[in-house]
């Protein structure tokens, strides 16, 4: 943001000076104040250039300019009316002035009226080199230098022996699971709280899902409905083939407690941590607990290919093997030689480029999202009814998007009415996962709830809110995003009309 100091002219500024410091802050308004510095008017390109049009030279001073009232706003005023008054007026800049009546800020139509997305990619500096070496070397396919150093530096980075560079997480799971020998006939234990990406490729084999229930400490896989679940299912001798532990949103389930069950009943697991890269659970880093793990580089996480994935684990046949399902499975014969069904599942050295780039900055995405949800606590924190996604002790999460419930008794507005309100304000929010179990696609499939009588996943479905919550959102637009969710809690409830803290985002 530019500092406001930048835009200011006095009475005694000449015309050229004005011009030149528009030029040089980009800007198309000054603010002309007085020597309290107070506001006196805005000074846009088009009042310079009728004043030259009628005579005046460039060496006369801004005194020249008649008064003019300027809209103005303070600082509390909620984007919605700023927007309000800028339509209503056809004006594209309104300052913010204190209570002295000096500026503070000018808000710009382009960073008002743009569309708050829940999270989009964020390039670095760092992309574009490794993609043009690729263009400079001519490595345009699926395999060449890029792939092999991301695989090597994501491996590195997350702490685990292999990584093979795949399309997507989709395809990762799919691999993965293939690579575990799950078959047609088998069972799957698999998260419900999670996108439907993580159960697909459990059908893909012709296998079927066995649903396990949240837990309320991270949001995910419940180790009490797991236990549960392989207790019984060993009673009647029907294990599963594989457990996959989703962590939802930049948290890692218990994995400490999820490896030690699935341990004792000798289960493989394959960690599904597209949500996760970058999150830690005691230490160590989510997605390099199972035997395998799956990380997305899809274009709403964390850091992005714009679509890919990565299949994890210390065994090197199993990635190796990977890679070769991935290619065809095509035979090492000079001819084109096929014993097994493969997928043409590689990422491509294009965007194994974007990806190195984008694992330079991996520890700067996970500060700045922490930052992102550290200022939704605090601007959102007074309002009663809204409970953030806890970090369980010991794990570090990524924040990846900041998530909530919404207590409707306390709040007076469901996280549903919340999400269709703010989509009026073009700011995008997202319930929760629907849990697979309540999806017509699964409804057929067994479910274990974290207790017999408590289901964890269908509270987080019908409370959870998913906020914008991107590394590149600008703390401006996170200032829209809870000024009007304030709002609307309010309007909501009169309950919660409890005194808004002097400091809010931004
Ligand atoms: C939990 C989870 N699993 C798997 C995937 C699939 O990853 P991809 O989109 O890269 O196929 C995603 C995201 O898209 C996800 O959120």
């Amino acid at each position: 943001m530019q500092a406001i100091q930048d835009i200011l002219v006095h009475g005694h500024d000449h015309i050229r000076t004005s011009l030149d410091r528009m030029n040089r802050s980009g800007r198309t308004v000054l603010l002309l104040v007085d020597t309290e510095g107070r506001l006196l008017r805005t000074v846009t390109d088009g009042d310079l250039r009728r004043l030259l049009l009628a005579g005046t030279g460039l060496d006369e001073m801004l005194e020249v300019l008649p008064p003019h009232q300027s809209w103005t706003v303070t600082e509390d005023t909620d984007a919605d009316h700023v927007l309000e008054l800028m339509n209503r007026h056809r004006i594209d800049q309104v300052p913010v002035v204190d209570d002295e009546g000096r500026p503070v800020h000018v808000h710009l139509r382009r960073e008002i009226d743009r569309p708050i997305l829940l999270s989009t990619p964020h390039l670095s500096e760092h992309e574009r080199d490794f993609v043009e070496q690729a263009f400079a070397t001519n490595w345009i396919a699926p395999l060449g230098p890029n792939v092999d150093a991301f695989e090597r530096e994501l491996a590195e980075k997350v702490g685990v022996g292999h990584a093979a560079a795949l399309c997507s997480g989709t395809a990762a799971i799919h691999l993965g699971l293939k690579l575990l020998d799950v078959c047609p006939g088998d069972t799957v234990f698999c998260s419900s709280l999670t996108f439907v990406a993580t159960a697909n490729p459990i059908r893909y084999l012709g296998a079927e899902p066995v649903f396990i229930d949240s837990e309320p400490g991270t949001w995910n896989m419940s180790p009490a409905a797991l236990e549960r679940a392989l207790s019984a299912a060993n009673a009647l001798g029907r294990l599963p083939k594989a457990v996959v532990p989703v962590g939802l949103y930049g948290q890692s389930p218990d994995m400490e407690a999820i490896v030690d069950i699935c341990d004792r009943y000798g289960i493989p697991i394959l960690e599904d941590a597209a949500e996760s890269l970058g999150a830690t659970c005691g230490r160590r880093a989510a997605g390099t607990f199972g035997r395998l793990g799956v990380y997305s580089f899809n274009g709403n996480k964390i850091i992005t290919t714009s679509g890919g994935g990565m299949l994890v684990g210390d065994d090197p046949d199993l990635i190796e093997k990977a890679r070769f399902l991935a290619t065809q499975a095509r035979e090492p014969a000079p001819h084109y030689q096929h014993v097994e069904t493969g997928f043409n599942y590689r990422m491509s050295n294009i965007l194994a480029g974007v990806g190195r780039g984008q694992l330079m900055v991996l520890d700067d995405r996970v500060a700045q999202r922490r930052a992102v949800f550290d200022r939704y606590v605090l601007g959102l924190g007074h309002l009663e009814g809204i409970t953030w996604m806890p970090e369980a002790p010991g794990h570090h999460a990524t924040r990846w998007l900041t998530t909530a419930t919404i207590d409707p008794e306390r709040t007076g507005i469901t996280a549903g009415e919340l999400v269709e309100r703010l989509a009026e304000s073009r700011i995008e929010a997202r319930p929760v996962w629907k849990p697979m179990h309540r999806q017509p696609l699964f409804e057929d499939c067994e479910y274990w709830s974290h207790e017999p009588d408590r289901s964890v996943a269908d509270e987080l479905f019908q409370g959870g809110i998913c906020l914008p919550s991107g590394s590149n959102l600008a703390p401006e637009a996170q200032r829209r995003v809870i000024d009007r969710i304030v709002d609307l809690v309010e309007e909501s409830s009169p309950r919660s009309r409890l005194t808004v803290p002097e400091s809010r985002a931004g």
